[in-house]
């Protein structure tokens, strides 16, 4: 693949992997996966015969079957996605998905998948995304998917699915989008979910839910209308981002692991305290400001700007230049190709790439390292933009 493709669309992802190999249970699960599609009528899966016995090979076979990625870094060649959207599958789920135990986003949505959501899944601990809306699921949500404490995206709309929601979703404080309209749910009690605080989005509609809606639902709604959620890590570098090929779960991730605690963001959040790492840490913190989320987007235009580059902020900059940033700027915004990091190759028309890619990023990256918190992008704007971008080189390359 195109290296700048596979830069935008690991906008943060810093390849350290070397070897990997299989895991004899995600392999098995993926295969189990299979036999029990009984239709795929483009041949999605047509790829996933290559692996056989191969479990000690040093090239991840399973990773690179369409819909499979392995996008952990302490785990290298474990199944961290799995994503087989509107294929026209037909079939049923297969249980030993939940051996899938590294897995973060599971996305089977608009396919003609039938019978119940198992409910091993809740053995995904780490799962983030679980999209498997507009099938022909029945049964109910098991209980045991409240076990995965790191759901941030539900999605089972548009299925024949019924019963009421768990009780045990009522412990997933990660949970931001939550949709499950147009099944045949119909409880009764739906109060619990106003103890989901981080609840950013939710679509209930097309059910058979009874009863009053629940005072609670009124603040659900003040936040439903507020969907950009507090984000605050204090110290985004490279080691502290968890990869993912999924730019929406990413950004998930950039901000969950700090959502859980609005309260408290930072333990070490006194103004004494430089907070985060040399290089990355906004202006504003050095003169005792609080953490913001202003100050994780400084922290994120770094490394997009590090990621474009190939140089690191704490490098030594010559001419004066005190800063990466700096760097960039004096470059900025004509003579771009001088400062891309050669290894962003791409075998196109050198015009297009500049005109698709290197501008926008390096302008994007520009706009989040602002002197000024207040001219800072915001974060919805930073991943529309950055989504925008790999749409139109994505279109741009395979048209
Ligand atoms: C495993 O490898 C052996 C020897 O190459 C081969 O005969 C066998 O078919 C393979 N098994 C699978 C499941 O591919
Ligand atoms: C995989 O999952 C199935 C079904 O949940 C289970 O019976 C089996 O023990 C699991 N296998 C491993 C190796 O964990
Ligand atoms: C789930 O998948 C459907 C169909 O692919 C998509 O339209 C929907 O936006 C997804 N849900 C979420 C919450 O992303
Ligand atoms: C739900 O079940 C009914 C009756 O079995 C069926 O006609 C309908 O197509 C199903 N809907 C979905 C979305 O699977
Ligand atoms: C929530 O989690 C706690 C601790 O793991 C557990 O004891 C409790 O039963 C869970 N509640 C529900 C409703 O599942
Ligand atoms: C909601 O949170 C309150 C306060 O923590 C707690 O007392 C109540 O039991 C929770 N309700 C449910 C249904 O989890
Ligand atoms: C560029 O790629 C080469 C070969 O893959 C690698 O050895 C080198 O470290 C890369 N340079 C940077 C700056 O990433």
């Amino acid at each position: 693949m195109e290296t700048m493709l596979s830069l935008l669309t690991h906008a943060l992802l810093l390849q350290t992997v070397t070897s990997q190999t299989i895991n004899g249970d995600d392999l098995s699960a993926l295969l189990s996966f299979k036999s029990l599609i009984r239709d795929d009528p483009r041949e999605v899966m047509s790829s996933w015969d290559t692996a056989g016995n191969a479990t000690n090979m040093p090239a991840p076979v399973i990773c690179q079957w369409t819909g499979v990625s392995c996008n952990n870094r302490r785990h290298p060649g474990r199944v961290t996605t799995l994503r087989l959207s509107g294929a026209g599958l037909v079939g049923t789920i297969s249980p030993q998905l939940g051996n899938l135990t590294h897995l973060r986003v599971l996305d089977l949505s608009a396919n003609s998948l039938d019978g119940d959501i198992p409910a091993s899944l809740g053995g995904c601990r780490k799962l983030r995304t679980l999209n498997l809306s507009t099938n022909h699921l029945s049964g109910s949500i098991p209980d045991d998917l409240g076990q995965s404490s790191k759901l941030a995206i539900f999605d089972v709309g548009h299925n024949n699915l019924t019963g009421n929601v768990p009780k045990s979703f009522s412990n997933l404080t990660t949970l931001m989008k939550f949709i499950i309209e147009t099944n045949f749910f119909d409880g009764k009690d739906l109060s619990w979910m106003g103890n989901l605080t981080s609840l950013t989005h939710f679509v209930l509609e097309g059910n058979r839910f009874t009863g009053n809606i629940p005072e609670s639902f009124e603040a659900l709604e003040y936040l439903h209308h507020h969907i950009v959620p507090p984000i605050v890590h204090c110290d985004i570098k490279p080691s502290n981002i968890l990869l993912d090929d999924d730019m929406v779960a990413h950004v998930t991730d950039f901000g969950l692991a700090k959502i859980i605690n609005i309260a408290e963001p930072c333990k070490e959040s006194s103004s004494f305290v430089i907070k985060g790492t040399i290089g990355y840490v906004a202006p504003e913190y050095g003169s005792g400001s609080p953490v913001s989320m202003d100050g994780d987007i400084y922290s994120y235009g770094v490394l997009l700007l590090e990621m474009f580059t190939g140089r690191r902020p704490t490098d030594n900059f010559i001419n004066g230049m005190a800063s990466l940033i700096d760097y960039v700027k004096t470059a900025y915004p004509n003579n771009l190709l001088e400062i891309l990091d050669t290894n962003a190759t791409y075998n196109g028309n050198t015009q297009d790439m500049t005109q698709l890619v290197v501008y926008p990023i390096f302008r994007l990256g520009l706009a989040c390292c602002k002197e000024s918190p207040r001219e800072r992008m915001k974060m919805d704007n930073v991943v529309k933009e950055l989504n925008a971008i790999k749409k139109a080189f994505s279109a741009h390359t395979y048209a």
